[in-house]
C-alpha cells in the first residue's frame, strides 16, 4: 500500500518537529526539506531522524527544481554528507532515504548511503511541464536496483496526466513515485496506488509557516479524513467528478462519507479536466466505475456513451456515467434532483397550473425545462442569447425571450415560480459579472416562489432581493444532494440508505 509522507518545510528543526508531532498519526514517514531551513539550522540536521521517530527522507531541493536551495552544488553535497555522517548501527537513527536528483553524480555519497542502509530516491523534476520521454526516464534513471525512481512533473493539461499514468503502467514492476504537479494532477497524489507510486507527498495546510512543498499537494488531514487514503488499494472502486474549472465541490465529501458509513470499499475523487476526450481515456485507464459530470461537459460527454437513459436522450445532457460491461451508460440525475427539491419545497405533487419563468438555456436549464414540462407547468424561458432560449423552447412549445427589458416584462404572466439556472451569482470565477443579479430589471411582487440552482453562496444577489421582497426562496443545495442520492443508486446499484437521509437533511453529512 502507498505510504503517506509529510513534507516539512518550516524554517527551523524545532518547528518541524512540532508540526510532525501534531500530524504524526496521519503520516508513515516524513521528508525534511533542508532547503527550507535557515542556513544555521541546516548544519544541525544529523540528529533529526532520531528526534522524528519515523523514517525520514533527506532532501535539499534546488531552486531550479522548485526548491529553495540557491547555494553551490559543493555546499549542497556537503550538507547531504553531513546528514549521512556518523552513521549508527541502529538504522532508525539514520536518514531512511536520501533524495538525489538524476543529474547529480556523486558516487562517494551514494556509496555512503548504500553502506549504511539509506535508500536512494533518484528524482527528476520539471516544474514547467511533462516531458515526452517519461517512460525511458523511469526505466533508465536508477544507478542500482535498490533505488526508488521519483518523477515529479508539472501537468499543464489532462493529456500530461494521461502521459504519466500510461508511462507508470508500462513500468508496473518497478518501485517508483510518480507525481503530476499542479491542479490537473492532484488526483495522482490521492490515487498513488493506481498510478503505481509507493509514496504520496503531502503537507499540513493549517501550518502557515510551513507552506505546501509543491503545487497540487493535498492536505494531510484531507488525504486521510476525506479520501481515506490508507484504505485505497488496487481493489478499491473508483468514482469521481469531472469538469472545468472544477470548483470546490461538495460531492467528494458527500460520497466519501457515505461510502465510509456503509463500509463500501470505494473512493470519490475530483478529476479537473481541460479535455473530455483525454479525461475519458484516463477514466478507462483507471477503471473508474462511475463519474459525475459537470460544467462544461454535460453535452460533450454524450458521444462517449454506449447507452443512455430516456432522460439523457430527451434532455440532451448527461451528468452521470456508469460503467457497464458494454461500456459507459449515461444518466441525468439533475432532472429528478431538481423536481424532487422544488416540489418538496412547495409541498406539491406536480407543476400543473403553474406558470414558471426559467432564466438561462444551458445544460442545467435543459434538465429543468424537461421536468417542468413532464410535470405539467407552462414555461417562459429567458436567456442572454435569445436564440438559445428559442431553440430550447421549441420542442415543448414554451414561450421564450431575451434577458432584456422586453423579455423581463413578459414575466408578469409567468410568475408563480421563477427559477434561475445560470452560473451568474456564483461569485467564484473572479469575473465581475459574478455576484450579479440576472433579473435586475424585475421587481418581485413578493408572491413568487424563487429558486436559484446556485448553492454557493447560499443566498445569491437574486435570492436576497427576492427574499427582501417577501418571496419564499430556495437555493440549489437540496437539489445537489438529491441528484447525488440518485447518482449513488446508479453508481452502486443499491438503494440510498434510508437511515442516512435524515442525517443529510440536518447537515451532518
Ligand atoms: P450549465 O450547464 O450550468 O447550464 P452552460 O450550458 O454553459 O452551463 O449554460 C450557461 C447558461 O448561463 C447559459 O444560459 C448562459 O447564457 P448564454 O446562452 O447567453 O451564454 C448563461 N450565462 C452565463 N453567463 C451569463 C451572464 N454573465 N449573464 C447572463 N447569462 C449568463
Amino acid at each position: 500500500m502507498a505510504k503517506i509522507c509529510l513534507c516539512l518545510t518550516a524554517k527551523t528543526l524545532k518547528r518541524n518537529l512540532e508540526i510532525l508531532d501534531k500530524y504524526r498519526k496521519y503520516a508513515d514517514m516524513t521528508e525534511l526539506r533542508v532547503d527550507c531551513l535557515e542556513p544555521d539550522e541546516r548544519l544541525l540536521i544529523r540528529r533529526f531522524p532520531e528526534q522524528a521517530g519515523m523514517p525520514v527522507i533527506l532532501t535539499i531541493r534546488r531552486d531550479v527544481d522548485g526548491g529553495q536551495f540557491v547555494g553551490g552544488e559543493g555546499v549542497r553535497i556537503n550538507l547531504m554528507a553531513r546528514g549521512l555522517a556518523f552513521a549508527e548501527t541502529d538504522r532508525r537513527r539514520n536518514f531512511a532515504f536520501l533524495d538525489i536528483e538524476e543529474d547529480l553524480d556523486v558516487p562517494s555519497l551514494e556509496e555512503a548511503a548504500r553502506t549504511f542502509g539509506t535508500r536512494i530516491i533518484r528524482s527528476y523534476h520539471n516544474s514547467q511541464g511533462t516531458d515526452p520521454n517519461l517512460l525511458t526516464k523511469i526505466r533508465s534513471m536508477r544507478h542500482s536496483e535498490n533505488e526508488i525512481v521519483k518523477i515529479s512533473v508539472r501537468a499543464n493539461s489532462t493529456k500530461d496526466v494521461l502521459h504519466l499514468l500510461k508511462a507508470g503502467k508500462e513500468c508496473a514492476d518497478q518501485e517508483k513515485i510518480l507525481i503530476s504537479m499542479g491542479h490537473y494532477g492532484t488526483y495522482s497524489r490521492i490515487l498513488a496506488e493506481q498510478f503505481g507510486s509507493t509514496i504520496s507527498y503531502t503537507s499540513a495546510f493549517d501550518e502557515e509557516d510551513a507552506p505546501p512543498a509543491a503545487p497540487g499537494q493535498v492536505d494531510i488531514q484531507e488525504l486521510t479524513n476525506l479520501y481515506h487514503f490508507r484504505s485505497i488499494t488496487k481493489n478499491t472502486k473508483l468514482y469521481g467528478i469531472t469538469g472545468n474549472p472544477l470548483k470546490a465541490s461538495s460531492s467528494p465529501q458527500f460520497f466519501n462519507t457515505i461510502f465510509e458509513l456503509e463500509g463500501t470499499n470505494a473512493v470519490y475523487v475530483p478529476f479537473p479536466a481541460d479535455s473530455i476526450v483525454d479525461f475519458m481515456e484516463i477514466a478507462n485507464h483507471l477503471s473508474l466505475e462511475g463519474v459525475s459530470v459537470t460544467i462544461p461537459y454535460k453535452e460533450s460527454v454524450i458521444p462517449f456513451l454506449n447507452s443512455m437513459t430516456d432522460e439523457v436522450r430527451k434532455i440532451g445532457a448527461c451528468n452521470t456515467l456508469i460503467l457497464t460491461p458494454q461500456g459507459w451508460k449515461g444518466a441525468n440525475t439533475d432532472a429528478r434532483g431538481f423536481s424532487g427539491s422544488l416540489l418538496a419545497f412547495l409541498s406539491r405533487e406536480n407543476f400543473k397550473r403553474q406558470r414558471v419563468t426559467v432564466i438561462g438555456a444551458g445544460g442545467a436549464a435543459r434538465a429543468v425545462i424537461y421536468e417542468l414540462h413532464r410535470l405539467g407547468a407552462k414555461v417562459l424561458i429567458l436567456n442572454r442569447t435569445a436564440g438559445k432560449a428559442a431553440s430550447l423552447a421549441a420542442p415543448y412549445k414554451f414561450a421564450w425571450g431575451g434577458l432584456d427589458e422586453r423579455g423581463i416584462a413578459r414575466i408578469e404572466k409567468y410568475r408563480d415560480i421563477i427559477i434561475q439556472t445560470t452560473p451568474v451569482g456564483m461569485g467564484s470565477s473572479g469575473n465581475p459579472s459574478d455576484f450579479a443579479d440576472p433579473l435586475a430589471f424585475y421587481n418581485f411582487s413578493g408572491r413568487e416562489e424563487v429558486m436559484d440552482l446556485v448553492y454557493n453562496p447560499k443566498m445569491t444577489p437574486l435570492l436576497k432581493r427576492a427574499s427582501g421582497a417577501g418571496c419564499n426562496v430556495l437555493n440549489g443545495y437540496d437539489m445537489l444532494i438529491r441528484q447525488a442520492q440518485h447518482q449513488y443508486v446508479y453508481f452502486t446499484g443499491k438503494e440510498f440508505p434510508d437511515h442516512l437521509v435524515s442525517r443529510i437533511r440536518y447537515g451532518e453529512i
